[in-house]
């Protein structure tokens, strides 16, 4: 239909998006299950370890207090702000001003994407890692920016890649996107890394954005360091951390913003025109949650190790041998020499099918994903074992099983 403002159905920013390829893998596996076929679902990574039981409880009272119906305060109630500055110091032993350098933010997701907006415009340049969360691509994309990409598969140096890819992006990068540990990669970093960040971005002017959603995901003694740890940080860097991951509070959209003052400040200011402020109940319960489960992250850091550990060692002795991560709740696995002649998205149908596992195509993170595929550690130990069974039995069968050449039939 035709109107004065163009085409209904015609939609501005979204139609460059490309589909998600994520979406192909689970359709099949919706088709499957409703077929009565159990399928394990290792694919998206939404965490299945309940959240805090404080926090829950908190949550419950806090909700049958009318006085915190109303809208809220859309940067975080104070004393939500000085429960993440004490995580921080505790935590990391950075200190940070509850006032000034700490907003709250529906996720770190929500809070990354927003920002770009304030960092970023038509005319801008942001470098992201590549293979890279979705999100870290297309929010500068959404702001307008141009997006130049650093291989996290290029074989060298983390921090070279970064600096390769600012040398010839155009126009000159603005924002530096960085994410340790890395999803989809499991890439980890040390102190150093973050140092050398820092100083490039003060002798170059510019902004470092970190996100840290897997801050308490480090196994067999690694510790994943805070950008803000690094000397100098606050003139040039801010970094979200979430209660996703950390807390398991997926769905209770809890992150925040900490560092650089005045990019807090520039936030808060585009946030208080979008939003009121996350429901207050829920922030009651986040305060509970960090200030009275602080080992909280811990418990579910040993429960993602253990997932790990099941599953490497799993798949190592079906034949897949995968060098187990060292951070995250991800194990991001290549695809296997007898199945190099499928796509990743090709990889995943077929072990969906046939293994009766969901796992995420590689190439749905974008450039340098494609001989991968990701696994989600969301299932218990138990549903792993069984996974792992249904692989093994696909990497016997190999290649030559007539179903994987029929594999451009229907999904
Ligand atoms: C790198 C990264 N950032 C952010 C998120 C989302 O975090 P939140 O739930 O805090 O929005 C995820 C979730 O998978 C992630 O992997």
């Amino acid at each position: 239909m035709q109107t004065a403002g163009g085409r209904v159905g015609e939609f501005r920013r979204i139609d460059s998006l490309p589909p998600y390829v994520f979406a192909t893998v689970d359709r099949l596996k919706q088709e499957l299950r409703r077929a009565g076929e159990d399928v394990i679902d290792l694919g998206f990574g939404n965490p299945d370890i309940p959240s805090p039981e404080v926090a829950v409880e908190k949550l419950a009272e806090a909700v049958h207090n009318p006085r915190n119906h109303r809208y809220s305060a859309s940067r975080g109630i104070p004393r939500l702000r000085h429960a993440i500055c004490d995580l921080y110091r505790r935590r990391f032993g950075v200190e940070l001003d509850p006032e000034t350098q700490a907003i709250t933010t529906i996720g770190a997701k929500e809070g990354l994407a927003h920002l770009m907006w304030v960092l970023l415009e038509p005319g801008d340049a942001a470098i992201v890692p590549s293979p890279s969360y979705p999100i870290h691509i297309y929010a500068p994309m959404l702001a307008g920016a141009t997006v130049g990409r650093a291989p996290m598969h290029g074989g060298g140096d983390v921090f070279d890649a970064f600096v390769e890819a600012f040398a010839r992006t155009e126009p000159r990068p603005r924002v530096l996107i960085l994410s340790f540990p890395h999803n989809p990669t499991t890439a980890t970093v040390d102190l150093d890394l973050m140092q050398r960040a820092v100083d490039f971005a003060r002798e170059h002017g510019i902004v470092l954005v970190h996100d840290f959603a897997y801050a308490d995901l480090g196994f067999d003694g690694y510790e994943p360091p805070s950008i803000l740890q690094a000397e100098g940080a606050e003139e040039v860097a801010v970094e979200l951390y979430s209660l996703t991951k950390s807390f398991s509070m997926a769905g209770w959209r809890v992150g925040f913003l900490v560092g650089n003052a005045d990019i807090v400040a520039a936030l808060a200011k585009l946030k208080s025109y979008l939003d009121y402020g996350t429901f207050q109940p829920i922030q009651i319960a986040a305060i509970v949650a960090m200030n009275e489960a602080p080992d909280y992250p811990e418990e579910v850091r040993a429960r993602y190790r253990s997932r790990r550990d099941a599953l490497c060692t799993g798949l190592a002795r079906s034949g897949w041998v995968i060098e187990p991560p060292r951070a995250t709740m991800f194990v991001w696995a290549p695809i296997p020499e007898a199945f190099a002649e499928l796509s990743s998205l090709e990889f995943a149908l077929h072990l969906a099918r046939e293994a009766k596992v969901a796992v995420s195509p590689g190439e749905g993170f974008g450039p340098g994903g494609e001989r991968f595929v990701r696994f989600a550690l969301v299932e218990n130990e138990q549903r792993i074992g069984q996974a792992v069974r249904g692989i093994r039995r696909v990497l016997r069968a190999g290649p030559a099983d007539p179903r994987v050449s029929s594999r451009r039939g229907t999904v």
